[in-house]
């Protein structure tokens, strides 16, 4: 490969980098928007995570590295440098929070300055100790008692309302993401809650017009969203996944963690086989003192079947307690590497009652087929969002600096990101 053009630095809007900060794998993709307006991938790498739990940053060092490698993979094949990336956050703390805010206008022709006063005052409404607001999005307008607006500009009225979404995340979470990218040397340009953009790389339009939940089965953490309308509406997380299943084998069969995963994806089942009665699972030993053992199937498949069972059940009962079981529509599809799990969508069928199917990124150009698995669902939706999803109220770095904490009121920023949001929208 010709490395002529490798100092080409990123600065061009049409391109974008990416990466998708995993608890298994770091994923780098940088994309190029064609004239026809299709995405086209120039480079992709992935590296095997270290330093990073749950999407936590829990050994900066290693973490660096681990970016780092995967960064370099992508450059390499893109053969070009890049200076800033959108990253993704799964964290516990992710949360949704809703506002109704309405306010009185001139009474004359709704303008650009009323929404911008409206989106202000949601801003200044919405007040969060320790969190840091990832996406505003405005799902709903209302002029009078006219609701479900579009676009209120142009109409006539004296109130003006709007249904805000915000979609946060702890400050301290994304403190530590922001400085890890930084001791790359790479300008973070901004950050998407991991379930969005797992939804906006694999939902089709139908479903994201009807209503659909978004299930990612990752290795430290599972992550949910609900669209409907085109809009994301509720985003939820449970700090399970895959890596607990492995635990779970290795304590229940004791062996290793490595053997431990080797069995779950060799022979991990979360449904019963008539068959598992007889068969017998080889389980390398713990130790220099330990020998190999054998242990029947049935007990590995009641070891992955409840883990699994209780991590769906919790997402069910907080999306039921959300008021997102009806509202979300009849399908749910999964991503993430551990819906590959034998059995998980039909469990999955079962808990929630809804029609199921495992979600692939579509709609890019030139991913490889290493990658067009579920487990990287988020690394090409973070590609879509970077150049398409203009929609909302902020847009950038998320305010990190904890004025608004020391405030109590966020002031100033939300009037010029809403600023840029209505030139970029209007
Ligand atoms: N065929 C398979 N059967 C069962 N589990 C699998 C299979 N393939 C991958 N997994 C599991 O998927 C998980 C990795 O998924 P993924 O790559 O989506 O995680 P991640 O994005 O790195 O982590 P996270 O999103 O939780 O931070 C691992 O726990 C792995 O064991
Ligand atoms: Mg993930």
């Amino acid at each position: 490969m010709a490395f002529f053009n490798f100092r080409q630095r990123n600065d061009h809007s049409e391109i974008c980098a990416v990466l998708d900060i995993g608890s298994s794998k770091v994923v780098c993709l940088i994309g190029r928007k064609e004239p026809d307006g299709g995405i086209r991938i120039l480079g992709a790498g992935y590296h095997a995570s270290a330093g990073l739990r749950a999407g936590v940053v829990v050994d900066m060092e290693v973490a660096e590295n681990t970016i780092r490698h995967a960064v370099e993979k992508a450059e390499r094949a893109a053969g070009l440098a890049i200076s800033s990336v959108v990253v993704n956050v799964s964290t516990r703390s992710l949360r949704s929070r809703h506002i109704h805010l309405d306010a009185k206008i001139s009474g004359g022709e709704v303008v650009n300055k009323d929404l911008q006063r409206v989106i202000d005052r949601a801003f200044v409404e919405f007040h969060e100790p320790e969190h840091a607001i990832l996406h505003a999005l405005p799902l709903n307008w209302s002029v009078d008692d006219e609701n479900g607006v579009i676009d209120p500009r142009g109409m006539f009225g004296t109130r003006l309302g709007v249904d805000m979404h915000f979609v946060t995340a702890g400050v301290g979470v994304l403190r530590n993401l922001a400085h890890c990218i930084e001791r790359c040397h790479l300008r973070m340009a901004g950050i998407v809650a991991s379930p969005y953009a797992a939804g906006l790389g694999v939902l089709v339009e139908d479903e994201l017009d009807l209503g659909v939940t978004l299930i990612d089965m990752g290795a430290g953490i599972t992550t949910a969203s609900v669209f409907r309308d085109q809009a994301l509406v509720f985003v939820d997380s449970v700090g399970v996944g895959g890596q607990s299943v492995t635990s779970d084998i290795a304590r229940g069969l004791t062996t290793q963690f490595e053997a431990a995963e080797r069995i779950k994806t060799l022979y991990g089942s979360v449904l019963d086989s008539p068959d598992d009665d007889s068969q017998m699972v080889p389980c390398p030993p713990m130790g220099a003192q330990d020998t190999l053992h054998h242990e029947p199937l049935t007990l590995l498949t009641s070891i992955v079947s409840s883990r699994v069972e209780e991590t769906l059940e919790i997402l069910r009962d907080r999306l039921q307690a959300a008021g997102m079981d009806e509202f979300a529509g009849r399908r749910i599809v999964l991503t993430g590497g551990a819906a590959q799990m034998s059995g998980a969508s039909q469990m999955a069928e079962y808990i929630f009652k809804k029609r199921i199917r495992v979600g692939r990124p579509h709609g890019l150009l030139d991913l490889p087929d290493s990658m067009a698995g579920p487990d990287f669902a988020v690394s090409t939706g973070l590609l879509k969002h970077s150049f398409y999803h203009k929609n909302e109220a902020v847009s950038g770095p998320p305010d990190l600096s904890g004025q608004r904490l020391r405030d109590r009121r966020y002031t100033g920023g939300g009037v010029l990101k809403s600023l840029k949001w209505l030139k970029e929208n209007f």
